[in-house]
């Protein structure tokens, strides 16, 4: 899906941004609310930038009056000069320490704030969101697009500033000095603005493109760094290799047809510079000659056109580099603007007992709504009850589980809870009163207490010593030489798939959930320590309602009931003996494929 919008459509994208530049800055604005709390430190920056472009602009004609004095040979009006010359330039120093100083202080206060709403508001966005998305993606929002807007408060919108204040003070300057000599400079002038216009709407053009690039190269290296036992397994080396050479010499392209843009930019930005100084040089040069102007006059104008040929030339720079911020706070608007999972949690309701109901319920993924994963499926738990769903893979197990915590809504149907619509729960009381130990255990980094804290943060040293011990864990945690405080996760000890679910259930066993959901939990675990994880989860089974999925149809036996599940509906349902002494059916296939009969 992505790649379609990648490729086919970006030209279009293109010419409707350019079209709708003007809103699209005041949609960047939006962003001003994190700019708030700091505007007063912001406006004394903004005034100290004002002071320091005054005090430079004040150098060109102190100049000229030296070489006036000089020309007149005034030794002490040389000094006068030269010495308050020396007192601005103090001054100056002063000032820019100030403004760097401050503007810094707005930046890294709003980009703090910006990343923390940004990141607070992504993990609370609807499961949908992130099943169409790649993490690789979401990741570069948060540091890129980010990173690019630190730039643009830091340097470039007050070297903006800076920039039109000297051109336009440079201006009034200038034609105080000589009017003629002005109109002169500022016939070229408008003919430079257009050029650099056009030249600007190219530059952004490809330097949008070029951004994305590498960012789509960047997901290969994540993607490929975070399989790397994938690829080395498959040999994989050379095929991903290929792929980065790709996407990589994809963006020399780019940027290289980019670079031949601003090249030519910058040495059309050249040559009417000095083009427009030779003919300021020889029309002034006659000036003098006329007696219509002084020598240090002509000096001071010479420097103020430098200053001002300088500041247009740097504000096109400046402005592709703003262009860049508005192109990364639009994708930042994006996240911002997605509707999170749930807005009014106001409800009290609490789940007291854990009976579920599924009342002839019809479910398509929000990405996939064509196809039809569950169809009215209907069956029921009571309270402390333990049932078991079985079924070939892909029948819709895992999305019935994610339906119980409401990762996803309904089609059709109802799903109750306690006798209540699952609906009507906040879903922080919902999700509170159940716990599901996946397949595929995710440890954060961190120590193992940690780690089995998370199931209830509140918990105390002794309760999840308890938790592991119930959970079967305390042996091989106290084998290691740092026991609880062992450092696992990506920069810690890699722990195997069995101490992996045990710190799960540990995890699971302190949030004491009413319900309980376990998703294939033993079906990667060698015999042994399927023992252990077995005898632990039996333990966290008891005194709950408990949806058991399991691959392996010799643990579910003692279940009080067994659904069993194909294609999205529920083909047969009873105890293991009922199951078992049918004829024939889906239950007892499976359970002959897996005895090997
Ligand atoms: N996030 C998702 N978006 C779209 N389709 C999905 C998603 N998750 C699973 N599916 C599809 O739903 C079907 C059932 O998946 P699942 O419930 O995981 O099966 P099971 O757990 O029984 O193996 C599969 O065809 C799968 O491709
Ligand atoms: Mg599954």
């Amino acid at each position: 899906m992505r790649k379609n919008k990648d490729t086919s459509t970006n030209s279009e994208e293109e010419k409707k941004k350019v079209k709708l530049s003007l809103k699209n800055i005041k949609k960047s604005l939006r962003l001003f609310k994190y700019v708030k709390p700091h505007l007063g430190t912001f406006i004394i920056g903004l005034i100290f930038l004002v002071l320091s472009s005054l005090a430079s602009m004040i150098f060109p004609y102190l100049t000229g009056q030296l070489v006036d004095a000089a020309n007149q040979e005034i030794l002490e009006k040389i000094n006068d000069i030269a010495l308050v010359l020396l007192g601005v330039f103090l001054l100056n120093a002063v000032f820019s320490y100030f403004r760097i100083y401050l503007f810094a202080i707005v930046t890294q206060k709003t980009l703090a704030s910006l990343r923390q709403a940004t990141y607070d508001h992504l993990i609370r966005l609807k499961m949908q969101f992130f099943s169409e998305r790649r993490v690789g993606e979401l990741n570069s929002r948060i540091s890129s697009d980010i990173s690019l807007l630190q730039e643009t408060l830091t340097t470039t919108i007050a070297e903006f500033i800076r920039q039109i204040l000297i051109i336009f003070i440079g201006i009034v300057l200038l034609s105080m000095i000589s009017g003629k000599l002005t109109l002169l400079m500022l016939a070229l002038v408008p003919l430079v603005v257009v050029i650099a216009v056009i030249f600007g709407k190219k530059i952004k053009g490809f330097s949008k493109k070029a951004q994305d690039e590498i960012a789509s190269s960047n997901i290969i290296v994540e993607e490929t760094l975070q399989g790397i036992a994938t690829v080395k397994a498959f040999v994989n080396e050379g095929f991903e290799y290929l792929r980065y050479k790709k996407k990589t010499d994809e963006i020399i392209g780019i940027s290289l047809k980019g670079a031949k843009w601003r090249g030519a930019f910058a040495s059309f930005i050249i040559f009417c510079l000095f083009g427009s100084i030779i003919a300021v040089i020889w029309y002034g040069v006659i000036l003098v000659q006329a007696d219509q102007l002084t020598i240090g006059d002509l000096f001071t104008f010479i420097l103020y056109s430098v200053f001002v040929g300088a500041s247009l030339g740097g504000i096109a720079d400046l402005y592709s580099q703003l262009q860049k911020a508005i192109g990364a706070t639009e994708n930042l608007l994006e996240i911002l603007d997605e509707e999170k999972e749930e807005s009014n949690a106001s409800s009290e309701l609490k789940i007291e007992k854990g009976k579920v109901d599924f009342e002839e319920v019809s479910f398509a993924y929000p990405s996939r709504s064509d196809i039809q994963i569950l169809k009215d499926v209907s069956f029921s738990i009571e309270a402390g009850q333990q049932i078991a769903l079985v079924g070939p893979s892909g029948a819709g197990k895992s999305t019935i589980t994610s339906l119980i915590l409401r990762f996803f809504n309904i089609n059709k149907g109802q799903i109750k809870i306690d006798d209540i619509a699952i609906e009507d729960y906040s879903l922080h009381n919902l999700r509170s009163a159940m716990a599901i130990v996946p397949q595929d255990v995710i440890l954060f980094g961190g120590t193992i207490f940690e780690n089995i804290l998370y199931g209830n943060p509140k918990a105390n040293k002794e309760e999840v010593e308890a938790a592991a011990t119930k959970a079967n864990a305390i042996e091989f945690i106290h084998s290691f030489p740092e026991g609880f405080e062992t450092i696992v996760g990506e920069r810690g000890i890699q722990l195997s798939g069995g101490q992996r679910q045990r710190i799960a259930i540990a995890r699971a066993i302190l949030k004491n959930p009413k319900i309980l959901i376990l998703d294939e939990a033993t079906s990667s675990l060698d015999s042994q320590s399927e023992k252990l994880v077995q005898e632990a989860l039996e333990e966290l089974m008891k005194n709950r309602t408990s949806l058991v999925i399991a691959h392996r149809l010799s643990t579910i036996q003692k279940a009080d009931k067994i659904l069993v599940l194909n294609d999205g509906k529920i083909v047969e349902s009873g105890t293991h003996e009922e199951l078992n002494s049918k004829e024939k059916g889906l239950y007892k296939d499976l359970k002959h494929l897996q005895m090997g009969v």
